[in-house]
């Protein structure tokens, strides 16, 4: 029996930091172990330039985004890992698609809706000012990743749900028409996987800036611990740890005993700038090897532009044969055979 493809996707339009990690770079790192799956995991670098015009940023970032998962060791024989822009088939699968895509069906996309709830709050005149093609098409885009491959699976975010589900419209919509070639995926939503605060208490978030980049040099991971937000209470005074940004990061960390011993100081009054210290010694711990890996890997862009390359490879042996049945089944296909 063949695999179960899981598919993800990484917009790289930032750098990664510990909210990301712990509610998806780890888990999907962990799946790429489990050879009872094949995991396709990929940097987004055509969705990146929905919300990022600078070209140095995408770059930059596509950079950082692939030396992370390399440094964390993801298993790169049993998970195809490689650059949307590296399969050319997904783009012309996006077009396809489109031209059975209701447009009324992208009219109820969350991230278009919101951009126009913003412009008429703002008593903006033309609702849609702002609004590129590129973001309303978004969920086409995202179909044909997920479609080209036939995942089955697809882990994702809550706020992604309903890209799925448009996904799923647009997969039967195109099979009614044309055959049954495409797999019907499903969204995987991970309920137990942690979200983190950020340093000023709201959730860890680029939009908000307030994140802690992964693998930051160890003064400015202390640095930036040491301005997570905390309450007044003094040392000396017992504190709650449920709620508390600090021991949400360590509990993402540590084990269950671990937790249970910091739960014990905050109720015996250890003081923010111990339990911050604390914090920041384990952390340390926890990444210095991965970061050394991360630095090394940075410093040498052709290793991980080789690495992406041959994930891109793996990658077309199933887009390329997949994209020939697809152009023939619409009716794009020579003439004289
Ligand atoms: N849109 C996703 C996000 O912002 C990233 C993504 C792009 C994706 N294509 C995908 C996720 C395909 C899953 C499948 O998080």
């Amino acid at each position: 029996m063949s695999k179960t493809t899981v598919l993800t996707g990484i917009t790289t339009t930032g750098t990664p930091h510990l909210g990301n990690y712990v509610g998806a770079i780890r888990p999907a790192i962990d799946a790429s172990r489990n050879h009872g799956v094949r995991p396709f995991y990929f940097l987004a670098d055509y969705h990146a330039l929905i919300k990022c015009q600078e070209p140095e940023r995408v770059r930059q970032s596509t950079l950082e985004v692939a030396a992370t998962w390399l440094a964390l060791g993801l298993d790169t024989d049993n998970a195809v890992f490689y650059r949307q822009s590296d399969v050319p088939e997904i783009a012309e699968l996006a077009w396809m698609l489109s031209c059975v895509t209701a447009k009324g069906l992208m009219n109820r996309a969350h991230a278009y809706k919101a951009a126009v709830q913003a412009n008429q709050e703002s008593g903006e005149a033309d609702p849609d000012k702002g609004v590129t093609m590129g973001l309303f098409n978004y969920p086409i885009l995202m179909a044909a990743d997920i479609l080209i491959f036939n995942a089955h699976k697809v882990p994702v975010g809550k706020d992604q749900i309903q890209h799925i589900e448009m996904a799923r419209d647009i997969a039967g919509r195109f099979n009614h028409i044309y055959g049954e070639h495409f797999v019907i995926p499903e969204a995987v939503v991970s309920e137990e996987t942690a979200t983190l605060c950020g340093l000023d208490g709201r959730k860890m978030s680029k939009s908000y800036d307030n994140t802690i980049p992964l693998f930051v040099p160890e003064k400015q991971l202390r640095k930036l611990i040491m301005k997570i937000k905390t309450n007044s209470l003094e040392p000396g005074q017992p504190k709650d740890p449920d709620g508390c940004t600090l021991f949400g990061i360590y509990r993402a960390f540590a084990t269950k005993e671990e937790v249970e011993a910091l739960r014990q100081r905050y109720a015996e009054g250890a003081g923010w700038g111990e339990i911050k210290q604390f914090l920041f010694e384990y952390l340390n711990d926890h990444l210095t090897a991965a970061r050394e890996r991360y630095e090394a890997l940075i410093q040498e862009p052709d290793r991980i532009e080789r690495a992406l390359l041959e994930g891109a490879e793996k990658a077309r042996a199933h887009s390329q044969p997949f994209m020939k049945k697809l152009r023939g089944s619409v009716g794009i296909r020579g003439l004289a055979g």
